[in-house]
């Protein structure tokens, strides 16, 4: 399981939903109460996970453009039953070249989920400088924000396609840069909390933070597997906790709405 892969997105995405922030949530709806129409760009759409959690909780007449460069994603993002008046179409681009392209037209909000500690300080800047020249109001939701497995940040950092990646700081830069351009922020915790019983997403993350511990720890191949069969070990018994620290943010411009 990847990062991008279906079963992964899939397997998350109860999780996801249940970590989005209520508080910043609310306030995404709060801005378009009594619209009775919206356009939404979701920027990385992946399998559709961001349309399915926020789309319940916008103005009934919705159209969405969903992005992202993976063809597959893209499909099966397009595939499920939508509600009636929710209008989708997918538009396949590489974001870190064409993003612009993903904002031209008319829209009322840019989404995203899970990307923003994927990409580079620069791609983040210009991202905020393009929302903010059309004064769209922004959620970003499931940034990921922990500091305390470092091996694993220093694999957050590591290039996905975009430059160096942000990884842990992401959040802040675009909370400090939108407020800069006159935003309005509000932000809020998003952790996913893993209990005793959500042991596939626990050993899929373990399973991943192992075969990045070459890269990304000066642990030795033997040490890496054995810090695995410990943490499987522990799973099994029923006493394996995690969490796993998210930031949501909702920007808007002040004096807009
Ligand atoms: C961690 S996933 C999040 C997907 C989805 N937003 C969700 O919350 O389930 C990151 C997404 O970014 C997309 N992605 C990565 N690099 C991209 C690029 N250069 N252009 C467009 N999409 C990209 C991947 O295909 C993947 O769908």
């Amino acid at each position: 399981m990847n990062g991008f892969s279906p079963d992964w997105l899939a397997l998350r995405e109860t999780y996801d939903l249940a970590a989005r922030n209520a508080q910043v949530l609310d306030t995404v709806a709060n801005a378009f109460l009594g619209q009775a129409a919206i356009s939404v760009v979701d920027l990385a759409c992946g399998a559709g996970a961001t349309l399915r959690a926020v789309g319940p909780h916008l103005p009934p007449r919705q159209s969405w453009r969903l992005v992202d460069n993976s063809l597959s994603l893209l499909a099966r993002a397009f595939a499920p039953e939508h509600p009636p008046y929710v209008n989708v179409t997918t538009t396949p681009l590489d974001l870190a070249r064409d993003l612009e392209l993903a904002l031209d037209g008319p829209l009322d909000l840019v989404t995203t989920s899970a990307l923003l500690d994927l990409v580079s300080p620069e791609w983040l800047d210009r991202l905020v400088v393009e929302v903010a020249a059309r004064r769209l109001p922004f959620y970003a939701a499931l940034t990921y924000d922990d500091e305390l497995v470092a091996g694993f940040n220093l694999h957050q950092r590591t290039d996905k396609g975009f430059g160096p990646a942000l990884g842990p700081s992401a959040a802040a830069r675009a909370a400090e840069r939108f407020q800069r351009f006159g935003y309005a922020l509000v932000q809020g915790r998003s952790d996913w909390v893993f209990g005793p019983d959500d042991r596939t997403i626990q050993d899929a993350l373990f399973t991943g933070w192992a075969e990045l511990g070459p890269l990304t720890t000066g642990l030795s191949a033997d040490e890496i597997a054995g810090w695995l069969a410990q943490r499987r070990v522990h799973l099994a018994a029923g006493r394996s906790r995690l969490r796993v620290g998210h930031v949501d943010i909702f920007a808007q411009s002040i004096g807009t709405r």
